[in-house]
């Protein structure tokens, strides 16, 4: 019996007991808030479908995080990745300059440097919190590097004292990645204002939300020139440039990147509720993060001293001893049976796709193929690991989901009591 009375024994809902949660559970996020529905309808109802220069919410939502991040300059974007590609092209990113990166990150924080002609030389990871290694950014520089990037890895800060160390010894610039952590602070600076450049993913499944949407925070106004010069040509270039470079104001650089008011609309209403959303998620997830650490062969999520992870995107549970021995992919089946939203995490480590694996990618049509690092299974034994043996739980943020971060633990619980069957399973299998 838990604390909550309920029986954790009996057959495993995948052996046709009956299913701790039921009917399953899907996590749904975001839940739209009147307030947001609000925001959106008055722009449709004032007209405001496009913005050409720095103007209504998207100036409200720049001056929000300018305001949260030290007074860096802000430009709102279409997405995280045309804010990673924007930063990347400002810092001066072109043919041939490596970048290192993590291999354990989402693609998006990478592949725009392939549209510059740039390499993206990716590193292992740490075996805590899954960032990217320090040690293997020293690594890995060459002659030909030219910037790191990190990635905020489910909402926990990089080890950004020695990445920036690093950075200034060999004269790097450095971007942060900020998609999963809103928010998070190290050492009492929030992220974003750490590196030179820093993007941050406002897409659905973010504590912000746009729909899609990105921002771009830079530290020197050159930066946030040419980046504005990137993606919006005219009325914004000719409000956001002032050096030299406003003499192009009117064509830009080439692309268009801007933000449509709706998003931008959206993003701040729940940046302004973000600090809440936040507290709530890091209540709910600590307390399930305290009832998973009962159970033998289960880690939560490692929190370093003087971090805090922030928009918290993404709850990793790290699989040991006899969890392992079953393998995560028939826990999760087991889990699933029960009715939890349980999953191998989506993005495997980057070196193990295509792309990063076969060397020579035909990125342009009639053109010899463009040489990269290959990559193969084994070159970065840290983060494959951290990946298989890693389940993804539901980031819990409202009140009402409390008694379901209960019936998760259960679960648990239930399945825990039932692995050496579980595993005698797996190897008839
Ligand atoms: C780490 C990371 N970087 C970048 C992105 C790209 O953001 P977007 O989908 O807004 O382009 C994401 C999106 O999920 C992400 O998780």
């Amino acid at each position: 019996m838990t604390a909550s009375g309920t029986t954790t024994g009996g057959a495993l809902a995948l052996d046709g007991g009956t299913p701790v949660i039921e009917p399953a559970h899907r996590f749904q996020w975001p839940r739209i808030s009147d307030d947001e529905r609000a925001a959106v309808t008055a722009l449709l109802e004032r007209g405001e479908l496009s913005y050409y220069g720095r103007e209504g919410v998207l100036t409200e939502l720049e001056e929000f995080w300018s305001g949260r991040l030290s007074g860096r300059r802000t430009l709102g974007l279409s997405s995280g990745t045309a804010a990673l590609h924007s930063a990347y092209f400002a810092l001066g990113a072109g043919p041939g300059d490596e970048v290192l990166c993590p291999t354990n990150t989402f693609l998006a924080t990478v592949m725009p440097l392939v549209q510059l002609g740039a390499v993206p030389v990716l590193c292992d990871a740490e075996a805590d919190t899954g960032n990217i290694d320090p040690a293997a950014i020293a690594a890995a520089i060459t002659p030909r590097t030219v910037g790191i990037t990190v990635t905020h890895l489910w909402g926990h800060p990089c080890e950004m004292d020695a990445i920036l160390q690093i950075a200034r010894r060999h004269g790097l610039w450095v971007v942060e990645d900020c998609s999963h952590a809103h928010g998070a602070s190290y050492h009492g600076r929030e992220v974003g204002t750490l590196g030179d450049a820093a993007a941050f993913s406002f897409q659905a499944a973010k504590i912000v939300y746009a729909g899609q949407g990105g921002l771009l925070a830079s530290r020197e106004t050159e930066v946030h020139e040419r980046a504005c010069l990137l993606g919006h040509f005219r009325v914004r270039s000719e409000q956001d440039v002032a050096g030299p470079l406003k003499r192009y104001a009117s064509t830009g650089f080439g692309l268009n990147y801007r933000m449509h008011p709706f998003a931008a609309g959206l993003a701040l209403q729940s940046s302004r509720v973000m600090d809440q959303r936040i507290a709530a998620r890091a209540e709910l997830l600590g307390r399930l993060a305290d009832g998973l650490a009962t159970i033998p062969g289960l880690v939560p999520p490692v929190t370093r001293e003087g971090c805090d992870r922030g928009a918290y995107y993404g709850f990793k549970l790290r699989l040991t001893g006899p969890w392992l021995a079953a393998g995560a992919d028939l826990v999760a089946r087991a889990l699933g049976a029960e009715g939890l939203d349980v999953h191998p995490p989506g993005s495997r480590p980057l070196h193990l796709l295509p792309f990063f694996a076969d060397g020579a990618v035909p990125v342009r049509r009639n053109a010899s193929p463009q040489q990269y690092p290959a990559y193969k299974e084994g070159d970065f034994p840290v983060a494959e690991e951290v990946w298989r043996t890693s389940l993804s739980l539901p980031t819990f943020t409202f009140a009402d989901e409390a008694g379901l971060v209960d019936r998760y633990c259960e679960a648990f619980e239930k399945v825990a009591g039932q692995l050496p069957a579980l595993t005698e399973r797996g190897v008839r299998q």
